[in-house]
C-alpha cells in the first residue's frame, strides 16, 4: 500500500512535470552567425532589419560580428562561428577573394551560407541576396550621359577595389559610357568606401586643376564628402552616389538639398535575408540568387521617396513598440501561468494532506472503539473468573471440601465423569445435581469442566508443558476441544498462556 510520503512524492513529481510541460514546449531554436564586413550605417540598417524579422520568426538567435573592413578579421569571425557550431551563416564579404577560404570551411562543416550584399570569387553552393551592382552602375552611367547630354568629363570614385560591388558598379558605369564617345573618364579613384579617403584623393586631383563635370561615387558617403571638396574649388560638378539611406545627412537628404544630383537605392533587405534563412533552416528550397530591386532618385522623385521612407520609419518604430509591448505581455502571462500552476500544486497538496489526515483520524477512531470493546470484554472475563474462583474454591462447608477433593483426584482421568463423581460422593446423580446446582449454580458436568480448565490454566502458566500435554493431563481426550473450552471459559487462547509454546514461538 502507498504510504503518505510516497503519495506526496508522486503527486509533487506529477505536478512538477505538468508544470514544466505547461511552461510550453519551445520550438527548436537556431543559432545564426552574421559576419558583416563593416559596421557602417548601411550594414547596421541591415542588422536592425534582420533582428526585427528574427523576432517575428521567433526561432532564430542572431549573433553579429563586424570585421571593420578587414578581410583577415572577417576570416577569424567566420572560423569562430564555425567552431561555435552555428546552424547557418550570413556573410557580407569584405572582398571577393579575402574570405573565400573561410566560407569554404563553413561549407565543408555543412553550414548553410547566405552571402549578402557582396559576392565572392567562387560558387561554393551558397545563396546570394543583394542588389544587382552591374545594373546600378549601368543606371548611373546612363543617367550621367543624359545629364551631360552626351558630352563632358567624369571621375569615378570606386569602393574597395577588390570588393564585388566596386567591380560590378564600375563595369556597368563603364559600359553605359562606352556608348557615349564624347564623354571621357578623367580619373578612377579607389575611395575604399570611405568618405575621407575619397575626399582626400579627389582634392589632390582638383588641386592639380581637374574639374570634372560629373563624379560617380560608389556610395553616398564618398559622393557627399567629394562634393564638399568640389564646392571648395567652386566647381560646378554633379555628383551621383549609391545607397539612398533615409535620415538627416544621408543619401536621400543629400539629393533633396541638392548636394547630390542623384543616388541609387541599395536595398539592405535584412527582412528578406532572415526569411530566406528561415526557409533554409526549415529544409525548404530557396532561390539561389535573389536580386533586390533598385531605383535612381533625383529631384523628380526625391520627395516621394523621402515621404515613403518617413512613413516606413514611423511604422517600423510602431512595430518596435508593439514588439516591446508583446514581450512585456508575454513575460507577465508566463509569470501568471507559473503562479497558477503553483496554486494548483498547493491546492492538490492540501487536498492530499487533508485526505491523509482524515483517513488517519478515522483509523484512530476505529482503533479507540476496538480498544474500548476489548477492555470491556476483559473486564467481563475478569469478573466472571473472580466469581467462579470464589464460587468453586472458597466455599469450605463439608460438602464443598469433599467435592473439591473428589474432583481434584479424578480430573486427570478422561473417564472420570458425573457418574464417577456421584459414586465417589456417595450420592445419586440427581442428588449431586441438586446440591451442586444449589451451591454454585452449575451442573456437575460444568463444575467438573471448570475444575479441569482451572487446573489446566495453572499448569500452563507454572509448568513447561505444552497445551496438548496439559489437555491430556486434565482429562481432555482432545487438545483441540480443550482449547475450545479454554477460550470459551477464559476468553483467551491457551497457547498465549503456555510458557512452553510462547518460548517456542519466540525462538522461531
Ligand atoms: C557600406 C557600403 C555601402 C555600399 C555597400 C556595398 O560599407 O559601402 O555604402 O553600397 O557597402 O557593399
Amino acid at each position: 500500500m502507498l504510504r503518505f510520503p510516497s503519495i506526496l512524492y508522486y503527486c509533487v513529481c506529477a505536478l512538477a512535470l505538468c508544470l514544466l510541460s505547461a511552461c510550453g514546449s519551445e520550438p527548436e531554436r537556431h543559432k545564426v552567425g552574421v559576419s558583416q564586413c563593416l559596421g557602417d550605417k548601411w550594414h547596421e540598417k541591415m542588422n536592425t532589419e534582420m533582428q526585427r524579422e528574427a523576432a517575428f520568426v521567433g526561432t532564430i538567435d542572431l549573433h553579429i560580428r563586424r570585421a571593420g573592413g578587414n578581410s583577415r578579421q572577417q576570416c577569424l569571425d567566420i572560423d569562430s562561428f564555425i567552431s561555435e557550431g552555428v546552424d547557418l551563416l550570413i556573410v557580407s564579404p569584405n572582398e571577393m577573394h579575402g574570405v573565400t577560404a573561410a566560407i569554404e570551411r563553413a561549407r565543408q562543416a555543412n553550414i548553410p551560407v547566405i552571402i549578402v550584399d557582396r559576392k565572392i570569387d567562387r560558387d561554393l553552393g551558397y545563396v546570394f541576396i543583394g542588389m544587382d551592382n552591374y545594373k546600378a552602375g549601368l543606371m548611373a552611367g546612363e543617367y550621367a550621359a543624359a545629364e551631360l547630354k552626351g558630352k563632358g568629363t567624369v571621375v569615378e570614385i570606386t569602393g574597395l577595389s577588390n570588393s564585388s560591388p566596386a567591380i560590378n558598379r564600375h563595369r556597368g558605369f563603364a559600359e553605359a559610357l562606352a556608348n557615349h564617345p564624347d564623354i571621357t573618364c578623367s580619373a578612377i579613384i579607389d575611395g575604399a568606401w570611405n568618405g575621407e579617403v575619397a575626399a582626400r584623393r579627389l582634392d589632390s586631383l582638383m588641386a592639380q586643376g581637374l574639374r570634372p563635370d560629373l563624379v560617380f561615387a560608389h556610395n553616398d558617403r564618398m559622393a557627399g564628402d567629394a562634393a564638399e571638396v568640389a564646392g571648395k574649388y567652386g566647381a560646378k560638378t554633379f555628383f551621383i552616389g549609391v545607397d539612398a539611406l533615409p535620415g538627416k545627412g544621408f543619401g536621400v537628404d543629400k539629393v533633396k538639398n541638392g548636394r547630390l544630383k542623384a543616388t541609387i537605392i541599395n536595398p539592405t533587405g535584412g527582412d528578406r535575408i532572415i526569411r530566406v534563412a528561415d526557409s533554409l533552416l526549415s529544409g525548404l528550397n530557396v532561390s539561389k540568387n535573389t536580386l533586390l530591386e533598385s531605383t535612381l532618385i533625383d529631384q523628380d522623385n526625391v520627395q516621394l521617396v523621402e515621404d515613403q521612407q518617413l512613413q516606413m520609419a514611423q511604422e517600423e518604430s510602431k512595430i518596435v513598440q508593439l514588439g516591446e509591448r508583446i514581450n512585456a505581455f508575454d513575460k507577465r502571462y508566463s509569470h501568471q501561468r507559473i503562479y497558477l500552476y503553483v496554486c494548483i500544486l498547493a491546492f492538490v497538496l492540501l487536498g492530499v494532506m487533508f485526505i491523509f489526515f482524515l483517513r488517519a483520524y478515522r483509523a484512530g477512531l476505529r482503533n479507540n472503539a476496538r480498544l474500548v470493546l476489548q477492555a470491556r470484554r476483559l473486564e467481563q472475563q475478569r469478573n466472571q473468573l473472580a466469581l467462579l474462583t470464589k464460587d468453586t474454591d472458597n466455599t469450605d462447608d463439608a460438602f464443598s471440601v469433599h467435592l473439591r477433593e473428589v474432583v481434584d483426584e479424578g480430573l486427570s482421568d478422561p473417564d472420570f465423569g458425573v457418574e464417577e463423581m456421584a459414586a465417589k460422593m456417595n450420592m445419586a446423580r440427581s442428588q449431586l445435581f441438586r446440591k451442586i446446582k444449589a451451591a454454585y449454580g452449575y451442573t456437575p458436568a460444568e463444575f467438573l469442566r471448570a475444575a479441569r480448565l482451572k487446573r489446566g490454566a495453572e499448569m500452563l502458566s507454572h509448568s513447561k508443558m505444552t497445551v496438548a500435554e496439559v489437555a491430556f493431563a486434565v482429562g481432555f481426550s482432545s487438545p483441540a476441544y480443550f482449547s475450545k473450552c479454554y477460550r470459551a471459559y477464559f476468553g483467551q487462547n491457551p497457547r498465549s498462556v503456555s510458557k512452553e509454546e510462547n518460548k517456542a514461538e519466540g525462538e522461531e
